[in-house]
């Protein structure tokens, strides 16, 4: 019979504890430690529909982005209504504040969760990948600004991410974007002719997205034209170098003037993080101050910042570190299911969080069994056949210390043991 198969881009997690380095739970760990820094910042768990109205995202990620362009997951639902699997989580969050009708009030929102792009699949570029983001809505510039960095050099440290540079920028205030955009205008409009269509399309509704051309006769013609630094206010200038004063001892920041960002609604401060481990695609977070999102999708003036955090590609760049968890492999030897044997195991699990217990389910032989808790990665196997069950004992042997002798221990000191190994 033909196999079915996963869609092109879109891959299974398939955790197994045993193994090390296993991409799985590399994922998952990750995640756990992204949820631990965000509680640690205070910040407030946020979760809206993998499905939203295709207009949403128009509005928002805009007609000049790749993602509205040739990316999105769009479909007719059976009323021919157009929808689509959110490509992004920050027009969702907006959506819901403003419907919530919250949006005269302050929030700081983290969420977790798959996002969908029909790009060209490729190392580490998934039609289906997972996002953990943050957005803080209702703050201006300024402390918001350093709260992000300092979220995303933490997770630099907890994570021990290598060769990580956090690249910055600013896209002025709305004076100096205007007087930069018509400047970029007249410079570009004599070369029109040999700007590709794409290019043409966004010199005309976002010209400043036109910086980040993979067109290289595009990128030559930029090589002279006006450059955003010359444009920036004081106060533009000064956050950036404030940014890197107060963090380049913790992670290292680099200002990069050509950095614009995929996304059409970004106003004010921009970033990237990148890692030489990644190879193409090589940023694993990025994000911004988009400070008019709210009123452009129908909601009050509020200012916001935010970033993603591409999962595969940062648990892909993720040393673990957390020691793996102490795992204990229970063999139950017997030809029927024992009551008293299995409530051992219940036991053994209310004593500790910190030791996963493996009952082994299928029937086999000893041998097997333990062959199977070595697989595993267990450090001891409890063993408890006939025998032990009319003397209410145990055997417990260690796996990992070929030097360490199987003891028996009575089921009322199994306490004192898992007390002990944890
Ligand atoms: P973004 O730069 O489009 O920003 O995506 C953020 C991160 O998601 C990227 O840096 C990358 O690590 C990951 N990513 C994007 N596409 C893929 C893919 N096809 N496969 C694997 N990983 C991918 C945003 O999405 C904005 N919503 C960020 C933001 C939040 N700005 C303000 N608030």
């Amino acid at each position: 019979m033909k196999k079915v198969h996963s869609l092109t881009g879109m891959i299974d997690l398939i955790g197994n504890k045993g193994i090390k380095n296993n991409v799985a739970e590399k994922i998952f760990y990750t995640e756990k430690v992204l949820k631990n820094i965000f509680n640690n910042y205070s910040i407030s768990e946020i979760r809206t529909p993998a499905l939203e109205d295709t207009d949403l995202f128009k509005r928002s990620v805009g007609d000049s982005s790749d993602i509205v362009n040739k990316e999105l997951y769009s479909f007719l639902d059976k009323n021919e209504k157009s929808i689509t699997l959110r490509p992004e989580g920050t027009a969702s969050v907006i959506r819901s504040i403003i419907e919530k009708k919250i949006d005269s009030e302050s929030h700081k929102l983290w969420y977790l969760g798959p996002m969908w792009r029909y790009e060209r699949p490729q190392k580490e570029r998934y039609r289906q990948f997972n996002q953990a983001g943050i957005e803080f809505l209702g703050y201006s510039e300024g402390l918001a600004e350093l709260e992000i960095v300092s979220i995303i050099c933490s997770i630099i440290k907890k994570l021990e991410i290598d060769d990580s540079v956090l690249k910055i920028n600013h896209l002025g205030n709305k004076e100096s974007k205007q007087k930069f955009c018509l400047a970029l205008q007249d410079f570009l409009k004599p070369f029109s002719k040999e700007l590709d269509e794409r290019d043409l399309q966004r010199l005309n509704s976002n010209p400043l997205r036109i910086l980040d051309s993979k067109n290289p006769e595009t990128q030559k013609i930029l090589q002279d034209a006006p450059k955003i630094k010359d444009y920036l206010s004081n106060e533009s200038l000064d956050i950036l170098e404030l940014i890197k004063s107060t963090f380049s001892s913790e992670c290292a920041i680099e200002i990069d003037y050509s950095l614009v960002r995929g996304l059409d609604y970004y106003t004010g401060f921009v970033f990237e993080a990148v890692s030489s481990n990644l190879g193409a695609q090589d940023a694993y977070l990025g994000g911004g101050r988009y400070d008019n999102l709210c009123h452009e999708l129908g909601g009050k003036a509020m200012p916001a910042i935010g970033m993603a955090i591409g999962i595969e590609r940062l648990a892909s760049i993720t040393k673990p570190l957390e020691k793996p968890q102490t795992l204990v492999s229970l063999i139950l030897i017997s030809s029927n299911i024992e009551p008293k044997a299995y409530k051992i195991a219940h036991k053994l699990r209310s004593l500790s969080n910190s030791i996963n217990i493996d009952v082994q389910l299928s029937d086999g032989s000893l041998k097997s069994k333990l062959r199977r808790a070595n697989k595993d990665n267990a450090s001891y196997a409890l063993i408890i056949g006939e025998h032990e069950l009319e003397t209410e004992t145990v055997i417990i042997k260690p796996l990992k210390d070929q030097n360490s002798e199987q003891t028996v221990m009575s089921f009322k000191d199994i306490e004192s043991f898992i007390k002990e190994i944890e």
